[in-house]
């Protein structure tokens, strides 16, 4: 009989219950014995032997249906060798859950987070496997992780519809996109729905060049304009903070998030009105397109290869149009990062969008 265990852990996003169909029915299809151990909610179930093995109808009708059928939840690695609210420790726990339920194998869906936990529970000895799910798209060794694309076409979505009424009032709208730490998401979604400027972590904004391309954009006769902001925008003298200076800062000014400091700021330099839209997660929820849909199952196709095949330790990913994998070890602990020199951001900057760090 072949065990095998899948959490989904982290926030959740679209497609991750095609990932698992696509494991799981590559499984029964190609393995006479197989047992598919689901843990609920993230490591949180593994941790406190909180499972059931899954019928194979559980993975039917689920294609295209948005969150997690297995629960998830945050449990910080930096947190991981605290004790769990009963006293126990959790990564004795989980070895102990793996080991007493017989499990060959543990299949991660999870973020970049998620990864630090599956690599440190690989270094302990146990065959572990994970996905790339994440609408952030930040996660290094995979050019595309499953939710982004799902992602994109909501958040461009919001921008299209605010495209009408900032015309008619001629005001300034800021769309605030997720993404504390990279801006993949504000990045391809603002330039799908022709943002005029986008700001995002990797590219710190001088707020006075912002202000220049909007009063650009009013003298040439366009009365409106359109920012997307990543949560995680910052100027260029916040880039210069440490992490616990910027925090102290974020504490000191009281704006609700980066979208409404930055209204703030345009307001006082360019006295236009500027109105706020924050979509939050409305961003990682419903159904999955298509492009993630057939992402995630052959991400799942490719889980169960390495299963059948018993080669662990690694991330299902895509690298240059094709199916790969990458050791866990080489993902753990990094982030992929926009690169403010790439090609993506000279074409954006070649049509004109500004993205606030020089003046256009
Ligand atoms: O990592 C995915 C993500 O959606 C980020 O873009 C966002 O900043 C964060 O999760 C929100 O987390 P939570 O759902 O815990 O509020």
């Amino acid at each position: 009989m072949l065990r095998v265990g899948m959490l989904t852990s982290g926030g959740d996003c679209q497609a991750l219950n095609a990932a698992m169909r696509g494991v799981a029915k590559s499984l029964y299809e190609q393995c006479s014995e197989v047992e598919i151990y689901g843990f609920e909610d993230g490591y949180k179930g593994l941790i406190r032997c909180q499972y059931h093995i899954m019928k194979p109808t559980e993975f039917s009708g689920i294609l295209n249906q948005g969150g997690t059928i297995l629960g998830t939840s945050r449990t910080p690695f930096k947190r991981i060798s605290e004790p769990d609210e009963d006293g126990s420790d959790k990564i004795l726990s989980m070895i102990s859950t793996y080991k007493k339920l017989k499990l060959d194998c543990l299949v991660v869906l999870g973020g970049n987070g998620s990864h630090k936990t599956a690599n440190l529970l690989s270094q302990k000895g146990l065959n572990v496997l994970t996905m790339p799910k994440t609408i952030d798209n930040d996660l290094y060794g995979t050019d595309m992780s499953f939710g982004f694309q799902s992602a994109i076409d909501i958040a461009a979505n919001t921008i299209d519809c605010i495209h009408s009424t900032a015309a008619s009032h001629s005001r300034v709208f800021i769309v605030e996109l997720m993404g504390h730490k990279t801006g993949w998401l504000t990045l391809y979604a603002g330039m799908a729905a022709g943002a005029d400027i986008i700001l995002i972590p990797e590219i710190p904004y001088d707020i006075d060049i912002v202000a220049d391309a909007i009063r650009k954009r009013t003298k040439s006769g366009k009365h409106f304009t359109i920012i997307a902001a990543a949560e995680g925008a910052v100027s260029k003298e916040e880039a210069q903070l440490t992490k616990s200076e910027l925090k102290a800062k974020r504490k000191k000014e009281e704006y609700p998030s980066a979208a409404y400091r930055i209204g703030a700021e345009i307001f006082q330099k360019t006295g236009q009105e500027v109105r706020v839209t924050v979509p939050g997660h409305v961003q990682r929820g419903g159904q999955p397109c298509a492009y993630d849909r057939v992402l995630a199952t052959r991400l799942g196709a490719k889980t169960a290869e390495l299963i059948l095949e018993k080669k662990y330790g690694y991330m299902t990913c895509v690298k240059e149009n094709k199916i790969d994998v990458i050791p866990i070890s080489e993902v753990a602990g990094k982030t992929k990062l926009v690169d403010a020199d790439s090609d993506i951001i000279k074409q954006a900057k070649l049509i004109g969008l500004s993205f606030g760090d020089e003046s256009v």
